[in-house]
């Protein structure tokens, strides 16, 4: 026998991927329910050549649910995932409802898999643009320390949900014949104005929140300390949205604390890094792009070089698949690792 699966979002653009990823999962498999809003009930998906119903999301939905993987929303999550642990579920949820809670590890599988072993029945899968950064800079940090990070992103527009890749793809589609367009989802669905992507970029994803930081930098900032376990590290993010699909870049400028660290030796580093391919060479062009790390799961690193004034500084360039490693891939590698580590009642 195996694990009862649930997916809560299983219409949506992480949701999706989850089936993918779940049907490549190597721990043993009984059963996969797929839930939706009522809006999706009824409506037929293919599970490793099965069909499968979707249903709509109700406290009862998961009696029986051994893994419940959440991704519809926030308040989906605060609405059902105590629901689901009530029952008997370990609930991994790839929404920011819960990251912060101090007693709920929030997991990045090649950094803090360990963490995992204080769970109280939901873990918190990290922000997408957290989570590559987190696998290009654990191997630095082991190697040679870390003492500050200067992040700024280019996002892809999937990470807003489907329904945000179509308001592009309509957008481009009228600009280019010249006709009028409009804008109602982005820079972010909950926000007073809402501006083209298409054709541009927006220095804002989430709302505004503390300090001129939105919502998503905030989240960059807090989770790296939580995940990296040390609260000294310095972090400021600056979080763009660019007219992209799948994949989100990264330029990471962040200082070692050892003096003897040198671009060989982080490119040394990341070579054996898990879950890090290293694509860096300017002679040849080599170096990551979105287009080129799309449905791919590991995280591309290129572009490592010093900073020319500052001794102990270094840049880099780190792109990845943001519905995969930074989403539902990393979803579905926690729970690998919970079943590794036994960690799921069954
Ligand atoms: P539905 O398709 O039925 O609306 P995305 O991030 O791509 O926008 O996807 C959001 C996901 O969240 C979808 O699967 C969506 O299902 C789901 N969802 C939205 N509202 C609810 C709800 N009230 N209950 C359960 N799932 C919901």
């Amino acid at each position: 026998s195996g694990y009862h699966i649930a997916i809560v979002g299983a219409t949506g653009a992480v949701g999706s991927k989850m089936m993918e990823m779940l049907e490549e999962a190597t721990f043993p498999i009984e059963s996969v329910t797929l839930l939706a809003s009522k809006r999706s009930a009824g409506k037929v998906k293919n599970f490793k050549g099965m069909e499968l119903v979707i249903e709509e999301t109700t406290p009862d939905s998961f009696e029986g649910i051994d893994i419940a993987l959440f991704s519809a929303g926030g308040g989906i999550s605060k609405q059902f995932a105590p629901e689901a642990v009530k029952r008997g579920a370990v609930v991994i949820d790839n929404t920011s409802a819960y990251r912060m809670d101090l007693n709920v590890p929030l997991v990045v599988p090649e950094v803090n898999e360990e963490a995992l072993r204080t769970h109280q029945g939901i873990i918190a899968n990290p922000n997408c643009s957290t989570i590559q950064m987190m696998v290009a800079l654990e191997p630095i940090r082991k190697k040679y320390g870390l003492k500050r990070i200067i992040v700024s992103t280019y996002q892809a527009v999937s990470g807003a949900g489907i329904s945000a890749i179509k308001e592009m793809e309509d957008q481009a589609q009228h600009m280019l014949n010249k006709e009028g367009y409009e804008a109602n989802i982005l820079p972010c669905s909950g926000d007073q104005k809402h501006f083209p992507i298409a054709f541009n970029a927006l220095p804002q994803i989430d709302v505004f929140s503390d300090a001129g930081y939105t919502y998503e930098e905030w989240k960059m900032m807090n989770e790296t300390k939580k995940i990296m376990a040390d609260e000294t590290i310095k972090v400021a993010a600056t979080c763009v949205r660019i007219p992209v699909v799948s994949g989100h870049s990264e330029s990471i400028y962040f200082e070692v604390e050892d003096e003897l660290a040198t671009v060989f030796g982080i490119q040394q580093e990341l070579m054996i890094a898990p879950g890090v391919v290293l694509q860096d060479d300017p002679d040849t062009q080599t170096y990551p792009t979105p287009l080129t790390a799309v449905g791919k799961k590991e995280t591309f690193v290129g572009r490592i070089r010093k900073d020319l004034d500052e001794d102990k500084g270094f840049h880099m360039w780190v792109v990845s698949d943001n519905l995969l490693k930074g989403a539902a891939w990393n979803s579905i590698q926690i729970a690998e690792s919970l079943h590794k580590l036994d960690l799921v009642k069954i």
